[in-house]
C-alpha cells in the first residue's frame, strides 16, 4: 500500500478583522485601526491515507473538517505544515465552493476539467457521462444560478467521479438530493473501492462511515481527537459530542436531523391562485440543533420560481420531533404543479437536512394571464 495523501503538522489560522464602532470622522482619521484576532481553525494535524481506503472524517459544525478538506484539495494553503499528495485528486466541496454560478452547467463542467488539467477534447470524451450521471440534461445549458440545491450536488458528483481521480474528497453533500440519487452516489463510491482508489468521507451520518469506511478521523475545536477503527471514532466523536451539548454553542452541534414529511391542517395542497397557504415540516433531531430554515420552489419543467435567504430563518430544533410552520400569505402563482424543496442548513449555508419534492402544491388560476406568476398590472391610455 502507498500513501497518497500525507498530511504533516498541518495548522490554519484565519485572520478575523474586527472594526471597532466608529464615527466617519474617526474612520477617516485612523483607518486602520480596530482589532485583527487570530483564530485557529485547525491545529497540528497528522495522518496518512493509502490506496485502497476509505477514511471517514467526522465533527461537530465548526470543527474544522471543511477547512481541512480545502487544504488538501489547495484551495486554501495551511498556515504551517505541509500536505503531499500522490496521483491527482477530485473534490466535491461545500455547497457554492466549486461551480461559477453565472456561468451553465456545461460550461462549469469544461471549467472544472480544465482546472484539472483536461484539454476539451479529453473533456468532450466524458461530456456524456457525466450529464447521464447527473441526471440534469435538460438544464445543462442553464446558469447555475438557477439550479436547486439538489441539481448542482448531482452535476458536481456527476463531474467529480467521471474525471477519474485516485483520490476523491467528499464534503457532506449527499445528504442533499433524494435517496435514489444519494444510493446511485453511493453505488459509485463502492466502485471506486474495489478500483483500489482512495477516499476521504466528511459526512454527519453515522450509518454512512460504519458502511463505507474502513477508519474515521474525528476533530474537535480543529485538533485530531481520534484516528482510528470506525467503531472507537464513533464512540469517541459521541462522548465529545455530549461533552460539548451542555454549552450548545452559537455554531450548534453536528446532529443526526431528518425532514420526515410536510403536511397541511386539511391534507391537501390545493389551492386557489391568490389564496394563502399553511403547511408544517416535520422534521426529527436526535439532539438539540440552531440551525437556518431553508425552502426551494420550483415549477415541474424545473424552472427555479423562489429561494429563501440561507440565513433568514433562524430555527432552535429540539431532541424529538420539531414542527416549523410555513406561512404563505398570497401565492402569486398561476396554474400549475409547484415542486416544493426543503432543508435545514447551518450558518455557512452548508446542508445539514434536505428533502426534495417535499410537497408538491397544485395551484389552480381561473383568470386569463399567461406564465407563472399573477403580476397583477392595471394598464391605463395616458
Ligand atoms: N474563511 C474563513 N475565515 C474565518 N473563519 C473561518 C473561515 N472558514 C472557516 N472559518 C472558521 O473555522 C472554523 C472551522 O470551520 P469549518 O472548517 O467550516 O468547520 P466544519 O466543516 O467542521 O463545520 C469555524 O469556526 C469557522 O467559522
Ligand atoms: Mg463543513
Amino acid at each position: 500500500m502507498t500513501t497518497v495523501i500525507d498530511v504533516e503538522g498541518v495548522s490554519k489560522q484565519f485572520k478575523i478583522h474586527h472594526e471597532r464602532n466608529q464615527s466617519l470622522k474617526e474612520r477617516l482619521l485612523h483607518p486602520r485601526s480596530g482589532s485583527t484576532e487570530v483564530f485557529d481553525a485547525l491545529t497540528d494535524i497528522n495522518f496518512r491515507v493509502s490506496t485502497n481506503e476509505t477514511v471517514g472524517i467526522l465533527g461537530h459544525n465548526g470543527s474544522g473538517k471543511s477547512t481541512l478538506l480545502k487544504c488538501i484539495c489547495g484551495v486554501l494553503q495551511p498556515t504551517s505544515g505541509e500536505i503531499r499528495l500522490r496521483g491527482n485528486l477530485a473534490a466535491l466541496l461545500e455547497l457554492g465552493a466549486g461551480f461559477q454560478t453565472e456561468l451553465s452547467g456545461r460550461d462549469n463542467v469544461y471549467l472544472y476539467g480544465a482546472m484539472l488539467g483536461f484539454s476539451k477534447k479529453m473533456v468532450d470524451a466524458i461530456f456524456d457521462d457525466i450529464v447521464a450521471f447527473s441526471e440534469i440534461e435538460h438544464f445543462i445549458d442553464t446558469q447555475v444560478k438557477f439550479y436547486s440545491s439538489g441539481m448542482y450536488v448531482r452535476l458536481a458528483f456527476a463531474v467529480a467521479v467521471n474525471v477519474n481521480p485516485d483520490i476523491l474528497v467528499v464534503d457532506e453533500v449527499l445528504a442533499v438530493g433524494d435517496e435514489r440519487f444519494q444510493a446511485k452516489c453511493i453505488d459509485r463510491i463502492r466502485t471506486f473501492q474495489e478500483e483500489g482508489r482512495s477516499i476521504l468521507l466528511v459526512t454527519h451520518q453515522a450509518d454512512q462511515v460504519r458502511a463505507l469506511c474502513d477508519r474515521a478521523i474525528v476533530l474537535d475545536g480543529g485538533r485530531m481527537v481520534a484516528n482510528g477503527p470506525v467503531q472507537e471514532s464513533l464512540r469517541i466523536f459521541r462522548e465529545h459530542l455530549l461533552e460539548d451539548a451542555v454549552e450548545l454553542d452559537r455554531t450548534g452541534v453536528q446532529v443526526d436531523i431528518t425532514i420526515d414529511s410536510v403536511t397541511t391542517p386539511s391534507g391537501s395542497f390545493d389551492v386557489r391562485s391568490g389564496a394563502g397557504m399553511n403547511f408544517d415540516v416535520n422534521i426529527t433531531a436526535h439532539s438539540a440543533y440552531s440551525g437556518y430554515f431553508m425552502m426551494e420552489v420550483f415549477t415541474r419543467s424545473g424552472l427555479l420560481v423562489s429561494r429563501s435567504d440561507a440565513q433568514g430563518s433562524p430555527v432552535n430544533l429540539m431532541p424529538g420531533p420539531n414542527s416549523v410552520g410555513v406561512d404563505l400569505p398570497q401565492i402569486p402563482l398561476l396554474d400549475g404543479v409547484y415542486d416544493v424543496n426543503v432543508g435545514i442548513v447551518d450558518h455557512h449555508g452548508t446542508v445539514i437536512a434536505w428533502r426534495e419534492r417535499a410537497a408538491s402544491i397544485q395551484v389552480t388560476y381561473n383568470g386569463r394571464e399567461g406564465g407563472i406568476v399573477e403580476l397583477g398590472a392595471s394598464i391605463r391610455q395616458q
